[in-house]
C-alpha cells in the first residue's frame, strides 16, 4: 500500500462515524480530500457539512454537498480531519495546509474529533514537523522574536496568506514535551491568532491507515 492508499483507507473508514441526517465537520488536506470524496457516496444520507477552509468548501460543493455557516449550527457530532503529527496521547500538530485556525474553531464546536492519517504521522514527541503559527501580518517580526525566546526557529512561510488574511510562521527545532502548555504560551503572544498544536482539544479517535489495514485507536 502506498502512503496515499493508507490515507484513503483511513478516510473511508471514518464514514463509520458519520450519523444519518447530520451535518459533518470537515477538515483540510490530502487525507480529508479522500474523506470528502467518500462522503459524496453517502451525500443523500447527510444534511451537509461545515468546512474548515475555502479549499474543502470548494471540493464539497463540487460534489453537491451543502456547506453550512458554522454560526448557524448548534450541534456538530463529529469533526473529521488529518494531522501532520499525532502522539499516543492524541495531541497533534496541524496546519501544514495553513488552515489551522478554522480547523481549531470547527473542532471546538464538535463533540468528537476523528483524526484520519497514515501511520507516518504517529510520533513519540511532537516537533519534528515545524509548528505552524498563524499571525496578524503587522506582528510578524515581534511574534518571531517571542518564538525564539520559547526555543524555536521561526520561518516565514513565503507566498502563503491564510483564508483569514494572515501569515504563517513555521517554528522549527522544537521538542514539545508539554504540548498543552506550549499551545497556551504561544497563543498568549500578542499578534498570534492561533498555533497548530491541538493538545488542549486533541483527537478523540485516531483512524490510522497502515500497511496491514486500518486501525482504530481511542
Ligand atoms: C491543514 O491545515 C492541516 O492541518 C492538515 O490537516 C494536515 O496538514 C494533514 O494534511 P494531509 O492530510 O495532507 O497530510
Amino acid at each position: 500500500m502506498t502512503q496515499d492508499e493508507m490515507k484513503k483507507a483511513a478516510a473511508i473508514k471514518a464514514l463509520d462515524y458519520v450519523k444519518e441526517g447530520s451535518i459533518v465537520g470537515v477538515g483540510t488536506g490530502s487525507t480529508v480530500n479522500h474523506f470528502i470524496d467518500a462522503l459524496a457516496t453517502i451525500k443523500y444520507e447527510i444534511e451537509g457539512a461545515v468546512s474548515s477552509s475555502e479549499e474543502s468548501s470548494k471540493r464539497l460543493k463540487a460534489h453537491g454537498i451543502e456547506v453550512f455557516d458554522l454560526n448557524n449550527i448548534d450541534i456538530l457530532d463529529v469533526y473529521v480531519d488529518g494531522a501532520d503529527e499525532i502522539t499516543k496521547h492524541m495531541s497533534m500538530i496541524k496546519g501544514g495546509g495553513a488552515a489551522l485556525t478554522r480547523e481549531k474553531i470547527v473542532a471546538a464546536v464538535a463533540k468528537q474529533f476523528i483524526c484520519i492519517a497514515d501511520d507516518s504521522k504517529q510520533v513519540e514527541i511532537l516537533g519534528k514537523f515545524p509548528l505552524p503559527v498563524e499571525v496578524i501580518p503587522m506582528a510578524r517580526s515581534y511574534v518571531a522574536r517571542e518564538l525564539v525566546k520559547l526555543g524555536g526557529d521561526p520561518e516565514y512561510r513565503l507566498g502563503v496568506i491564510t483564508d483569514n488574511g494572515n501569515i504563517i510562521l513555521d517554528v522549527h527545532n522544537l521538542s514539545i514535551t508539554d504540548p498543552k502548555k506550549l499551545e497556551a504560551d504561544i497563543n498568549a503572544i500578542v499578534g498570534v491568532v492561533t498555533n497548530g498544536l491541538f493538545a488542549n482539544r486533541g483527537a478523540d479517535v485516531l483512524v490510522l491507515g497502515g500497511k496491514n489495514g486500518v486501525e482504530v485507536i481511542k
